[in-house]
This record gives structure tokens, sequence and C-alpha cells, in this order.
């Protein structure tokens, strides 16, 4: 793809770039904007380093691809940026967000199209790198009759097990989102499939007795872990990712405690997955 406005160098054959040339906390062009718009579209996670953000200016380039998500668990937002959500560890951290493979909130009945993460404060020695996989490669690299078998079935996403169970956090009225998204969704824009199961939200295949759903989401996440489906981002202080949920899943390297890593996260609303 041929951009005029920005440079974008690829992370990885598979999957992520790095962009240069934007200020994220101008109002971008529209030329600028599709530019940007279209890189993520072709790299699944794009980078951006030395921005230099306020919550609302992060906000504001958030919101030009959409309405704000508001996260249906975490006690963890800002005073007066109930969409800005605080992600930071620390020594008295018995879990860090993101710590196992997903997708972010799917278990919500129209998951987040795209998280933008903005990184404050990092740990020493490059720990708290975030790693990605291409969820589309994942599909296309299985054989035909397990691609076939997945585009026939559906799975449960609970966040119950995520939010209550491993975070603690307290029940809201109504409980945790829980819902049912088909394994392989069609990307609304580029048309393409991917596979949309994750381990973290995932509890199982609902066409499939309990031990074959088990055994099928263990395939697919270990066929997940194929390196060549994956980059991995060494973040800096104010660097920024803007990853699309739709088509990649990432997993956050808790290698550094007990020492601590901060940053701020605006998630921006998607659509039901078919
Ligand atoms: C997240 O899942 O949003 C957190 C990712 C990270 O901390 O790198």
């Amino acid at each position: 793809m041929a951009y005029e406005t920005i440079a974008v160098r690829k992370t990885t054959p598979a999957i992520g770039a790095e962009i240069s040339g934007v200020d994220l906390s101008k109002p971008l062009g529209n030329q600028q904007f599709q530019e940007v718009h279209d890189a993520l579209m072709e790299n699944l996670v794009i980078f951006f380093r030395d921005q230099t953000l306020t919550h609302e200016q992060h906000k504001d380039f958030a919101r030009r691809f959409g309405e704000l998500h508001m996260h249906p668990a975490s006690p963890n937002t800002i005073p007066d940026h109930p969409e800005v959500l605080t992600i930071k560890a620390d020594a008295n951290s018995k879990h860090v967000a993101g710590e196992e493979w997903h997708s972010d909130v799917s278990c919500d009945p129209e998951p987040p199209m795209g998280s933008l993460l903005y990184m404050k404060q990092l740990p020493p020695a490059n720990g708290g790198n975030t790693l990605f996989c291409n969820m589309y490669a994942a599909f296309e690299a299985l054989s035909a009759p397990i691609q076939r078998l997945c585009e026939s079935l559906t799975a449960i996403h609970d966040g119950t097990q995520v939010y209550a169970g491993r975070f603690g956090y307290a029940q809201k009225p109504g409980g945790f989102p829980r819902n049912e998204h088909p394994v392989v969704r069609t990307h609304p824009v580029t048309g393409r499939k991917a596979l949309f199961v994750n381990p973290n939200f995932t509890t199982h295949v609902v066409q499939l007795k309990r031990p074959e759903s088990s055994a099928l989401l263990a395939m697919l996440y270990r066929h997940c872990e194929t390196p060549e489906f994956q980059c991995r981002f060494a973040w800096q202080p104010d660097s920024l990712a803007f990853w699309d949920n739709r088509a990649a899943m990432h997993h956050a390297m808790w290698d550094y405690f007990p020492h601590g890593r901060l940053g701020y996260r605006v998630t921006v609303k998607g659509d039901r997955p078919v």
C-alpha cells in the first residue's frame, strides 16, 4: 500500500508496523487519518513513538475511529475520564491486565473494534513487551477440513472467569458479560476471516461435548503460538500501540515483577461478530 502522509515500517511480515510522521496530539487531516486507518487494516497493530498526549488528546484520536467503549468491569478508570483505563502493575500486583492471550473484552455482545494503549512508565531491562498474533493468518494456515469445522461453530466468551475469578472485581447488577460468538468471524472492513477464540474469555464451544471442545480449543491455541503469526513490541515511554481486536489477539508479558509499568488504554466500540 502506498502512503503519502506517514511512513510505515513493518515489524514482521505477518503483523505490526511502526508509523512515523504523525503527531497524535493534533487533529489528523482526512488523508492522514485515512492512511493511519489503512495501515491499521493492513498491519492489525500499529505503533507510534514519542507522543505527548493528555487524556483528552488520547480520547480525541481514538474517537476518530468510533465511539469510545466503557469497560464493563474494571475499577481502574480515571476520575473525569471514565473511558480511560489505567494499566498498572507494581510490587503489590497479583495479576496484570492482559497477562494471557486475548482479544479485549471479547465477552461483550459487541466486543471492541480497537484499543489504544499509551505507555508512560516501563520496567528496566526492556521488560513488559506486548505480543500480538495475526488471527487471519492463524485461520488461513489451518487445513481446509478444520477451517470448515471451525466455521460451523460458536463459542461462549464469559467475563466472569476473568473479572471475578482472576481479578476479584466486584459484580455489577446483571453480572459480567457472557456472550456467544462465531469461532471464525468475518472482518467488517477487510472481509477476511479470522479465528475469534481466546484462552482468557472463551469457556467452551457450544456445539461440542466438553472434552471435544477443550481439545479443539487447546489445538487452536497451540496453533496460535506459531511464532510466524506474531510480533513483539518493545515499548518506550510515550509509545502508543493501536490494535484491531477483530483480527488480532495480544498478550502482555509480565517478566518484570516487582518493578512497575504504567499506561493508559482507550478502547473503541465494535460490532457483533459475524
Ligand atoms: C491490555 O490487554 O490491554 C494490556 C496490554 C498491555 O499491557 O500490554
